[in-house]
């Protein structure tokens, strides 16, 4: 037996060991903490929001165990069903929570079961007084919305507040505004939200501290807590008599000089030149060859006078020939046109500015971290991936306690998930490594190539998309994006650096490639183009289709980020 079927047996044993029953978790009686067990449904709703007469949200929520990499047995979760598909579900308290003068900790696992390429993961805590006896949508207002939402490349752990402005009583939605990237793996992630009664939080990624700020920091969130003491006074207008030109063309040279003249040429003819001694200017550059000879079978009265063709004067080589003209060079009386020159401007006042007033809707927060009472959570997501599994969501005010559910849901649930994982990456690397290319023998080249065009054609505009973020952002504030996510923009430059490289290498490859599988195939190819000419027709609409498709993918993606945006 090979050596690496040993270590997957073993593997596969340590694994059986591994695994463990589901055994529920207590916790304090002021928390909740939700496992999926068989009650689940006396406390989930399914939301049946209605939108014009139409369900809004169709897709469809189950609580089963996970497909993949399944590590404790008889351990359920909140299961997302429905690709490309609005999906809402919430859970209404039996008496809302209160986090005044308490610290708030949310946390809850997140297992993208077939990844995530476009769509949400986040949870929203509902307000208490939001009407949660009607149906849960998107107009039901919450207090804290957190958790991963990614599409192509934009990629963020969201973490946007609901808070009332004392002064307007509006509400605000304050968005973190550089946000921690989720984990996109097939395993289970934990995430959790800690805001202190302090002010402070911190968001925590399978344990880790990732973000951890004061709430109100200046301009981490936007808009941030407190307004700003002053604003522009609106009302204010620039004087009409505001000098803002910083030169003015000098009055002490109102006039052009009269010895400048405009009209001097910039060439003239060199007055030092002379013609040399030997110039010959009786001789001509150019003569007949005199050794050219008329052909024989040359006939005058058909062809013309014979004339032969001209050759370089040899006597020219040493010496000037033909009529001597005075070279040009650089008239020193040259001056063109005349403009009047700039000085300093005197009366320049710098660039002006509306005055600054007191902001009348000025408020200062210092119990931001109390929020209002929670009566519920839920999910309202957009995906195009299906099967992302919830489980252990916990809501309390303990972050020991929090930590103590990790270390015995999350971590021992990732230990074993980990070791299936690196079972089957295992076990695919001791395949057989021809056997891919027997597999793909029966694909059509171009149809597979075609496929790989769309993916990428898909990756290069979310990437050209973020990228033009990112310099968005770098325009308005520089010194934070710099500060904050140099290392993105270190990522656009050194794509945007190696794409050159990248094609040419790619293109080789690509050529390479081709030319090999087009020689090994070109016979098989033949037969079958005869054979499948009939077929031909069909085939070409469904390529069309397929390449159809991705563009609405991007677009309905994009327009779930906005609507993402929108909603908070
Ligand atoms: C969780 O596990 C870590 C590592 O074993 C340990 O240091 C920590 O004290 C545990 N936390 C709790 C609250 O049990």
């Amino acid at each position: 037996m090979k050596l690496a079927s040993v270590s997957i047996t073993f593997g596969a044993l340590v694994a059986l060991a591994l695994a463990e029953a589901f055994a529920p978790y207590a916790v304090s009686t002021d928390a909740i903490f939700e496992q999926f067990d068989d009650s689940w449904d006396q406390r989930w709703k399914v939301s049946h929001a209605k939108r014009d007469g139409e369900f809004s949200y169709v897709g469809k929520w189950a609580v089963e165990e996970s497909k993949i990499y399944p590590a404790i047995e008889g351990d359920k979760g909140l299961v997302l069903k429905s690709p490309a598909a609005h999906h809402a579900i919430s859970y209404i308290f039996d008496r809302p929570i209160d986090n005044t003068g308490k610290d708030l900790v949310l946390q809850y696992e997140v297992k993208l079961q077939d990844g995530l390429n476009c769509g949400g993961a986040y949870l929203k805590l509902l307000s208490a007084d939001g009407n949660l006896d009607q149906e849960f949508s998107n107009d039901t207002p919450y207090q804290i919305m957190f958790g991963p939402d990614k599409c192509g490349m934009t990629n963020k752990v969201h973490l946007i507040i609901r808070r009332k402005d004392p002064v307007t009583g509006e509400y605000e939605e304050k968005h973190l505004r550089t946000s921690p990237m989720a984990n996109t793996s097939q395993l289970t992630s934990l995430y959790t939200l800690i805001i202190k009664k302090d002010n402070t939080f911190e968001v925590r990624i399978n344990g880790k501290v990732v973000k951890a700020s004061s709430l109100l920091s200046e301009s981490l969130f936007e808009p941030s807590f407190n307004p700003p003491a002053e604003i522009d006074d609106e009302n204010d207008t620039k004087p009409a008599d505001w000098v803002d030109d910083l030169e003015i063309p000098d009055p002490d040279q109102a006039e052009k000089p009269e010895d400048w003249d405009e009209n001097a040429p910039k060439k003239i003819p060199d007055p030092e030149a002379t013609k040399p001694e030997d110039w010959d200017e009786d001789a001509s550059q150019y003569i007949a060859d005199p050794e050219a000879e008329k052909p024989e079978d040359w006939d005058d009265e058909e062809d013309g006078e014979w004339i032969a063709a001209e050759v370089l004067n040899p006597d020219c080589e040493e010496h000037g020939c033909g009529k001597w003209t005075v070279p040009l060079t650089n008239n020193p009386d040259y001056k063109g046109k005349w403009i009047q020159p700039l000085i300093d401007n005197p009366d320049y006042k710098g660039p002006w500015a509306p005055r600054k007033i007191a902001n009348p809707n000025y408020y200062e927060d210092t119990t931001a971290s109390d929020l209002e009472p929670i009566g519920g959570l839920g999910f309202e997501l957009w995906t195009m991936d299906k099967d992302i599994l919830f489980d252990n969501i916990y809501l309390g005010h303990s972050i020991e306690e929090a930590e103590a559910i990790g270390n015995a849901t999350f971590a021992k649930k990732l230990a074993i998930e980990t070791k299936l994982s690196d079972d089957k990456a295992k076990a695919a690397g001791a395949k057989d490594p021809e056997s891919p290319l027997v597999q793909e023998e029966d694909e059509d080249i171009f149809t597979t190539a075609a496929k790989y065009v769309d993916f990428a054609k898909f990756l290069v505009k979310q990437f050209l998309l973020n990228a033009n973020d990112y310099l968005l952002d770098l325009g308005e504030n520089p010194q934070e994006v710099l500060e904050t996510r140099l290392s993105e923009g270190l990522v656009y430059a050194g794509v945007f650096g190696t794409i050159g490289t990248l094609f040419f290498g790619l293109a080789a490859l690509l050529l390479l490639k081709l030319t090999s599988e087009i020689d090994s195939s070109v016979d098989a190819k033949v037969e079958k183009k005869v054979k499948a000419e009939s077929k031909e027709e069909s085939k070409e609409e469904k390529k069309e289709e397929k390449q159809e498709k991705p563009e609405a993918k991007t677009s309905s993606a994009q327009e779930s980020e906005t609507t993402a945006t929108k909603r908070g």
